[in-house]
């Protein structure tokens, strides 16, 4: 019998690990919502720098507010690699993971890009039925380069599908609303209130300074992820992200009071989330990974937070099997 890491009643829970060693793991039906953004297959590493600046009038590489020089300083780099040799042999029996782990009014996106959306869009089709496809919403943003021989390409695709067409939670009055393009021919009234987005969905990227971004490649924006997870789920359930990264949608789960389990493959992005989601206390586990690659982590866990976390494996020796095995000594 299949022994559960994660059931419908588990708290916030970030999980090191391959995905298909952790999936089989979850309870049936134990998430409301769930949305991956899996590496793109763009046959590259994904690889961010992390710099900061600072004040240095005499040596200072960089010019900013009033003139002031500020110096680069690199804190080293995060990246993860992005290429596969069958893109959709690897996504296949994940997403059929994620089909068993659905709730029966349960929401499923997949975010991904122009170079394999149609091809997922087949396979979707196929694991949740034809009729279980809501929509494709295009992310629009306007950044970065501008090649001449093409149409720049400035969009992602979020394909939409529920467990069941006629059951699906879908709050529209949780939608926010979004300026009109010609407020002179809607009414000072209606203008005023804004109108609902369509399924084009304009936000800009995540600034590459500002208080949301976390240096970790490939970062969404967290008004997507707030959006999806306000109008998709209910207060107090479990949405799960099980190409994790960052932690986005953890953070948009945590902020409107619903749980989360986040999965992720590269230790960086475990620890990146355990900060990012340190306010929220989740419980930080390894699925088999040698933990000691997660140097300087325990730092980052509150004091005060649940007994079954990381440190539970530095102070008391890891053991592997603790989480293959499945149980979680809560
Ligand atoms: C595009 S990033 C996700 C970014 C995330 N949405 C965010 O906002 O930060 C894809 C992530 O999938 C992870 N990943 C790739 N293969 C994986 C696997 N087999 N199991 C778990 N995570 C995996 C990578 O380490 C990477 O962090």
């Amino acid at each position: 019998m299949r022994r559960s890491v994660c059931t419908r009643d588990d708290v916030n829970r970030i999980v090191l690990g391959d995905n298909m060693d952790v999936l089989p793991t979850v309870e049936d039906g134990a998430a409301a919502l769930i949305y991956i953004d899996p590496p793109f297959n763009t046959g590259k590493e994904q690889r961010r720098e992390r710099l900061r600046t600072v004040r240095d009038d005499d040596h200072g590489d960089r010019t900013g507010f009033q003139g002031k020089r500020y110096r680069t300083v690199r804190l080293g780099a995060q990246s993860f690699d992005d290429i596969f040799d069958d893109f959709l042999a690897f996504l296949e029996p994940r997403i059929a993971e994620a089909h068993r782990i659905l709730s029966p009014t349960g929401s499923f996106f997949l975010h991904i890009d122009y170079r394999e959306a149609h091809y997922c869009k087949v396979l979707l089709d196929g694991l949740f039925g034809r009729e279980c496809f809501m929509n494709e919403i295009i992310w629009a943003y306007d950044y970065g380069g501008r090649p001449k021989n093409r149409w720049p390409a400035k969009h992602d695709t979020l394909l939409w599908y529920v467990k069941d067409p006629a059951r699906y939670t879908f709050h529209y009055d949780e939608i926010d609303r979004v300026p009109y393009m010609a407020p002179g021919l809607a009414g000072a009234e209606k203008a005023a209130r804004g109108k609902t987005p369509t399924d084009v969905w304009w936000q800009t990227i995540v600034p590459t300074v500002g208080r949301e971004r976390t240096g970790y490649p490939t970062q969404k924006p967290l008004a997507i992820l707030n959006r999806i997870v306000r109008v998709h789920s209910n207060p107090g359930d479990l949405v799960l992200d099980f190409f994790a990264g960052s932690g986005t949608t953890g953070e948009a789960a945590a902020r409107n009071d619903r749980r989360y389990l986040l999965i992720d493959s590269n230790p960086e992005a475990v620890r990146v989330m355990a900060e990012r989601l340190a306010f929220n206390a989740p419980e930080v586990v390894s699925s088999s990974i040698d933990l000691s690659k997660l140097g300087g982590l325990q730092d980052k866990i509150p004091p005060d937070a649940p007994p079954f976390d990381i440190r539970k494996f530095w102070d008391e020796g890891y053991d592997p099997t603790a989480y293959t095995e499945g149980t979680s000594e809560k």
